[in-house]
């Protein structure tokens, strides 16, 4: 199969890239370096199936003849992190919005009949819900008042209504996985990713800096569980007829944690004699940010269509990480 992955030397890009290459698949990845890095590819850039280019996607001249040969297209170049999001906002909605308009209108243009799987987030969800697990057809709620975090949330459920308008209008077989707290190698904390923040800061012994009173909820699943619920997805038939065209889908793992709890558990894997420091939410995010409380992914539609258990406790991938880190510095964090 060839594979095209924008956004293909960032953590989840990385993540796909050297699965498709491990079945022999060919891979073009195409990133401008924002967030991703080449530290990230520097094995698979040896693999004679792998190619990279280095490009903003949003002005990359060879868009039309990659997607023309793509049979399946990972659309995930983005501007992510909360620190980006709060500080960029207009960059956001350049690359997120105008970016995924472009890859689109661009597979419309060519016909293509690849399955093409756009990143969605669990941030559409917004702030204001009131179920505990989060089920595709909730309503959304967005308040006018809400602080940075708006923008990211309204640009990815922009890309969900273009994915179906482009999946309705033009037949493209385009899949909306809506993703929660993705964990594994290659994730930096540089820009306010939690799991390597914490394992950094415990391994130099510094303090793991929790973000208000640490209270908060979250669901972590492991990149390599997601890549494998993705590939299912992607296979079942994305025509214009199936179920899962133009739909979002929860990829996520229900497992609930307090950040809090989270920090005690990697300071207890790392053997870490660090201590846990609270930074209220202005401090670490600015003025008027929007703290989330809890965000559980509800999948039984996931489950029903792909069979989806998880395989990797959070547990096992703290301790992979710790063990890449400790042997390879495949963890990256300012
Ligand atoms: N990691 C998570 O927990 C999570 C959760 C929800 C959604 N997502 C989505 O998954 C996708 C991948 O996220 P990630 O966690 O791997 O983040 P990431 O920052 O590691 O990956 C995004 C990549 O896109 C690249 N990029 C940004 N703008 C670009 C441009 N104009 N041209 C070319 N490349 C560009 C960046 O350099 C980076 O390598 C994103 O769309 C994100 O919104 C991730």
């Amino acid at each position: 199969m060839n594979i095209l992955i924008t956004g293909g030397a960032g953590f989840i890009g990385t993540n796909l890239a050297e699965f498709h290459i491990n079945r022999g698949d060919t891979v073009v990845a195409v990133d401008d370096l924002s967030t991703g890095s080449l530290n990230n590819i520097s094995e698979l850039v040896e693999h004679e199936g792998f190619t990279f280019f280095e490009a903003d996607f949003l002005k990359w001249n060879r868009l039309t003849e990659e997607v023309a040969k793509a049979d399946r297209i990972y659309h995930l170049a983005a501007v992510v992190g909360m620190f980006r999001v709060i500080q960029e906002p207009t960059t956001v909605i350049r690359v997120n919005v105008c970016g995924t308009e472009r890859l689109l209108e661009t597979a419309a243009n060519c016909k293509s009949k690849a399955q093409i799987i756009v990143a969605s987030s669990s941030s559409v969800y917004g702030h204001k819900h009131h179920s505990k697990d989060l089920r595709e057809d909730n309503d959304l709620t967005y308040s006018p008042e809400e602080g940075g975090l708006t923008g990211y949330a309204l640009s990815k459920l922009v890309n969900e209504v273009q994915a179906r308008a482009y999946c309705h209008e033009h037949g493209l077989r385009v899949i909306i996985p809506r993703f929660f707290n993705v964990v594994g190698p290659h994730q930096t904390g540089t820009y306010g990713f939690v799991i390597p923040r914490f394992i950094q800061q415990a391994l130099a012994g510094q303090p793991l800096t929790v973000f208000g009173d640490g209270n908060q909820i979250r669901s972590f699943c492991d990149v390599r569980d997601m890549i494998k619920s993705l590939d299912q997805l992607a296979k079942i038939g994305t025509g214009p007829d199936s179920s899962v065209c133009g739909k979002a889908i929860n990829v996520g793992n229900t497992r609930e944690i307090r950040i809090i709890d989270l920090a005690k558990m990697v300071i207890a894997r790392t053997g870490s004699s660090s201590e846990i420091m609270f930074v209220p939410f202005d401090e670490a995010y600015g003025e008027h940010f929007d703290q989330i409380t809890q965000r559980k992914p509800n999948v039984d539609k996931l489950k029903h269509l792909t069979g989806f258990t998880p395989e990797w406790t959070l547990e096992e991938t703290i301790d992979d990480l710790l063990k890449k880190n400790l042997t390879g510095g495949i963890l990256q964090c300012a």
